[in-house]
């Protein structure tokens, strides 16, 4: 019989155990072995626990077990989590893992630990939780030239704007809500400022790009500045304001990966995917443009695809299936937001037609929508978004809020 050693029993780890038993037979005959959850590893104690008899605190006590061949890593954060899977690599032991910090900033080192030791390195749970992605960017569309990625990473961000939109729930009883129902980071900044979207954008970036693409590559912003009157001349608009992570390649090669609110109109699918629900949008030479959806957060959500993995591990035996990218010695493939264009979303103190087209004409844009208090125009770079802005003052429609338009 094969075991398995669950890493933290917080949420997810939890909710591992938790499905594997559920579906244990289906699981089995599956893969065709038998297997069984040895032990769970976590500093705390857990009384009335039905697996309770599991829990181990010394990590060497799964190293040293040559019965453990599927490590499930739920623990979260870097460290000892980097430590804990590269050892259980080192042994030849195939990890599944939840923590995208871990991954994104260690993915390229612990992908090479996986190879070197003949076993695999998963993490279909950390992007977009439940809805598989990462395994179908590298298999399904693996014979296509990808050009670029963007979607709704981060579940919590998603489900606090529209509680925000909808019931207009106050910014901080909404994250409340998200805590409780276990879609937050144990920090929810991470959430709230991008940190956790961010950290999904390098993971798919590196995949698609196959290069390691680290955190502080990344130009990151969140949600806080996020008003209720930005989401509701959004919605005049025929939009919604969403938290986008995206990543493309520029016609010079590089490529600019992002994580910033954006103003979606209301044809793009993304605009409809709502709550802790995420999409990731994909296009490529062969298959044009497809888009994933389904839970992005949560305990058996995300549960299900480190369970995924695991079977992954059982069916690949000793062929090393991981993904894989390479080590980034410098950021010269990366673009910064001087690359960056897009329509521009402005809301404004006051009037804003007349001054929208006297400002628009002046530097060559087009006004694609106005309102009272706001106005959308043509696509720009930054500096001439901040001239825009600046013309709209200058003819007394004060700027209050500028976004970006995602343009499909
Ligand atoms: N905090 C994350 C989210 C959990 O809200 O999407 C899943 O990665």
């Amino acid at each position: 019989m094969k075991k398995i050693a669950v890493l933290g029993y917080g949420v997810v780890g939890s909710g591992v155990v938790e499905l594997f038993y559920k579906n244990k037979a289906k699981i089995e005959k599956n893969t065709g072995a038998e297997l069984d959850v040895k032990y769970i590893l976590d500093l705390r104690e857990f009384p009335g626990d039905p697996y309770e008899d599991k829990v181990v605190h010394d990590i060497s006590v799964i190293l040293n077990d040559p019965e453990v061949c599927y490590v499930a890593e739920c623990m979260g954060g870097v460290n000892p989590a980097f430590q804990f899977v590269s050892s259980c690599l080192e042994a030849g032991k195939s990890v599944a893992t939840s923590n995208k910090q871990l991954v994104a900033e260690k993915g390229d080192i612990l992908l090479q630990l996986a190879k070197k030791n003949d076993c695999n390195f998963f993490f279909e749970a950390s992007v977009g939780g439940a809805i598989p992605c990462i395994r179908p960017l590298h298999t399904c569309l693996a014979g296509n030239d990808i050009s670029a990625v963007a979607g709704i990473l981060n579940g919590t961000t998603n489900f606090i704007l529209e509680k925000m939109f909808c019931d207009e729930m106050a910014f901080d009883d909404a994250l409340k809500l998200a805590q409780e129902l276990g879609y937050a980071e144990r920090d929810p900044s991470a959430d709230v400022d991008g940190a956790d979207a961010c950290r999904k954008v390098c993971i798919l970036a590196s995949l698609v790009f196959g290069k390691h693409v680290y955190p502080d590559s990344v130009y990151t912003k969140g949600i806080r500045d996020i008003a209720l009157e930005d989401v509701q001349l959004a919605q005049t608009f025929g939009s919604a304001i969403k938290l986008i992570g995206s990543v493309k390649r520029l016609e010079d090669g590089r490529i600019l990966p992002a994580v910033m609110p954006m103003v979606v109109p209301s044809d793009s699918l993304i605009s409809h995917v709502d709550g802790v629900f995420n999409a990731v949008m994909v296009w490529g030479d062969g298959f044009d443009k497809t888009m994933f959806y389904g839970r992005g957060a949560g305990k058996l959500p995300t549960a299900s695809a480190v369970l995924g993995d695991i079977i992954d591990a059982v069916k690949a035996a000793h062929t090393v299936t991981s993904h894989e990218w390479i080590l980034a010695d410098n950021t010269d493939f990366i673009a910064d937001m001087d690359a960056f264009s897009a329509p521009r979303f402005y809301r404004t103190a006051a009037c804003c037609a007349d001054a929208a087209e006297q400002a628009a004409a002046a530097l060559g844009l087009e006004v694609c929508k106005t309102a009272e208090n706001g106005c959308i125009v043509s696509a720009c770079d930054n500096k001439t978004a901040e001239a825009f802005a600046k013309a709209l003052e200058e003819a007394g429609a004060s700027v209050l809020a500028q976004i970006p338009v995602l343009a499909d």
